[in-house]
């Protein structure tokens, strides 16, 4: 077998120029000595490079065909060129160098989030000014919780589980939608797997609904197994549906905050109960309170920071 076949299972797991660059100064026949940090059994070299892409201290790996054994390394050989040695029953693998996290910012504009999104409902209209997903105009087909819009934020393997990371979505919405139509967004974030985040409620839901509320629940097509903390509770006495909501959810403390204009400034947190898992990587994910509704938005932020404790 060639090393180019051997690589072809990473490419298809991974799949960045920048990775295939790389993976052409693999070796067979040598290792790096001393520089362990953990060994595993895989099926192949991708996924022992995989495997090293999920693990933040890995730089290097060593892929032992007795076995076929996953050897993952703290050092590579241009760090410790006197420990990379000949071994027949070896291959070894620079991992491209993981630049440490910056903080990053997204302005999605209506055309970015149209060219972005990795799923969109195919019920929507788009201008420079707003997106807007509509639905079945027969309020009885109100499939509950149907994703419109998902974004990825972060690639899997960017960042360890433990990262303290502070997430900030700014959404403008548009006011006439939520004065008039049943609009009931959710928006947060999600690991691919469990979702973490807020409802919105349009103004005739006020005088029961506190006008943003933690919800959690499971990702996917449709928002599963949905979980609201304390949605009837602290409500407001204006009456104005707000052009603007703010998110702040800190993923490593399980714990969010929404803000809105009304009553001067309201403030609604909560408290999640799944935490994401950050290395499976994190995607905006917007939902729609049922399948008739209308959601009319027109500009996001999002700022990811890691923070202290
Ligand atoms: C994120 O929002 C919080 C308010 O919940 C604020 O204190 C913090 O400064 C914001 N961070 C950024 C980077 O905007
Ligand atoms: C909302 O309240 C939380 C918890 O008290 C606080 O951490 C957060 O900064 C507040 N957000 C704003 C925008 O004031
Ligand atoms: C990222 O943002 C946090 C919070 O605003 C700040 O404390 C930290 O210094 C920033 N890190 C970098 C690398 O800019």
């Amino acid at each position: 077998m060639t090393l180019v076949l051997l690589f072809i299972p990473f490419f298809l797991n991974v799949g960045s120029a920048q990775l295939c660059k790389k993976v052409a100064y693999s070796v067979q026949g040598y290792f790096l000595r001393d520089h362990l940090i953990s060994t595993s059994n895989v099926k192949n070299i991708g996924q022992c490079l995989v495997a090293c892409s999920q693990d933040q201290r890995c730089r290097s790996i060593n892929f032992k065909f007795l076995g076929s054994i996953c050897e993952l390394n703290d050092a590579d050989r241009e760090i410790k060129p006197g420990d990379y040695q000949l071994n027949d029953g070896y291959a070894y693998s620079d991992y491209p160098i993981k630049k440490p996290f910056t903080n990053k910012t997204y302005n999605m504009t209506p055309l970015w989030l149209e060219a972005h999104a990795t799923y969109i409902d195919v019920h929507y209209s788009v201008t420079t000014h707003q997106i807007t997903f509509v639905g079945d105009d027969d309020i009885r087909q109100a499939q509950r919780y149907k994703a419109v819009l998902k974004v990825p934020l972060l690639a899997a393997g960017q960042l360890s589980d433990e990262t303290p990371l502070t997430v900030n979505i700014t959404v403008n919405t548009d006011v006439i939608i939520g004065q008039s139509s049943d609009s009931d967004p959710i928006f947060g974030l999600s690991d691919e797997t469990n979702f973490i985040g807020f409802q919105t409620v349009d103004i005739n839901n006020y005088p029961n609904y506190a006008p943003c509320f933690g919800i959690e629940g499971t990702s996917g097509d449709i928002l599963k197994g949905t979980e609201e903390k304390e949605a009837t509770s602290s409500q407001i006495s204006d009456r104005f549906y707000p052009d603007e909501f703010v998110f702040t959810l800190k993923v490593h403390k399980l714990r969010g905050s929404c803000f809105t204009a009304q009553d001067g400034a309201y403030n609604k947190t909560a408290l999640y109960s799944e935490r994401l898992k950050l290395s499976n990587g994190l995607t905006l994910e917007i939902y729609k309170g049922g399948e008739h509704e209308r959601v009319g938005i027109k500009y996001i932020e999002v700022i990811i920071t890691k923070s202290s404790w």
